[in-house]
């Protein structure tokens, strides 16, 4: 596969989640009626959700979360919901007002929306970190540094998903590169779990964090692991 930098795919998924996607994004992230394909990605979209919001506490009174990579801010407002204060930044303004519109009333913390970069210096410190389906787009070398560098702002705790590197995904992804440029979304990345695991553990900035509890969502045409990382 050809090598793309950070910032050429930084820019690709921007104009594809800012511009090429957006309503099928807005669909996908509402309750409107989507085709099976697209009811499974939600499926396993809702899964992977409820399980990095299980692996936050009950009570985020007082907390501060950066969400990296909101989206339409599903995610973000459910922390609020606990009582968080969120940071949810996202490189596509246009999602973010979708998700301003969808703003729950009554929510017992709240959500701040900045458009731009997440590894963007003036996000943090806070004491937890969340990136849905937001890395998986990038080289695993990229991936991995981009979670360092959300670890280096966080006090405990960061939650990350990565698209786990099956025969199925691959399959998936080679077909994907059939399709003409114009067409096709930004790739995701697969990566083995062992390989990102080694990854993480030779990282010099992730010496202070442990691998905690991961869990891969298989549901069909949606694939996607989370994975925690802990202060040793
Ligand atoms: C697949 S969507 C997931 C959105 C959301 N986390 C969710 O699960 O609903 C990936 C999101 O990551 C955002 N994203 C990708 N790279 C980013 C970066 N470097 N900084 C900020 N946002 C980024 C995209 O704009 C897009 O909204």
């Amino acid at each position: 596969m050809a090598s793309v930098t950070y910032q050429e795919r930084r820019d690709a998924l921007e104009t594809y989640f800012d511009r090429t996607a957006v309503e099928a994004w807005a669909k996908l992230t509402s309750d409107a009626e989507v085709s099976g394909i697209r009811a499974t990605v939600r499926a396993g979209r809702d899964s992977i959700r409820e399980t990095i919001l299980s692996w936050l506490p009950d009570d985020l009174t007082g907390e501060l979360l950066l969400d990296a990579g909101c989206g339409a801010g599903q995610l973000a407002f459910a922390a609020a919901a606990r009582g968080a204060h969120v940071e949810a930044v996202d490189l596509s303004p246009t999602l973010l007002e979708l998700a301003a519109e969808r703003a729950p009333v009554g929510l017992s913390g709240d959500v701040q929306f900045r458009a731009g970069d997440m590894l963007d210096a003036s996000a943090g410190p806070v004491d937890r970190v969340v990136s849905m389906d937001s890395v998986i787009h990038y080289q695993p070398s990229d991936m991995v540094q981009m979670i360092a560098d959300l670890a280096s702002r966080a006090e405990t705790q960061v939650i990350f998903t990565f698209a786990p590197r099956t025969p199925l995904l691959t399959v998936m992804h080679a077909v994907g590169q059939l399709f003409p440029k114009s067409d096709r979304s930004p790739a995701i990345v697969p990566v083995s779990e062992g390989h990102l695991r080694r990854r993480i553990g030779e990282h010099p900035d992730l010496q202070g964090w442990t691998i905690g509890r991961t869990q891969r969502i298989d549901s069909f045409f949606y694939i996607s692991q989370a994975m925690e990382l802990v202060r040793a």
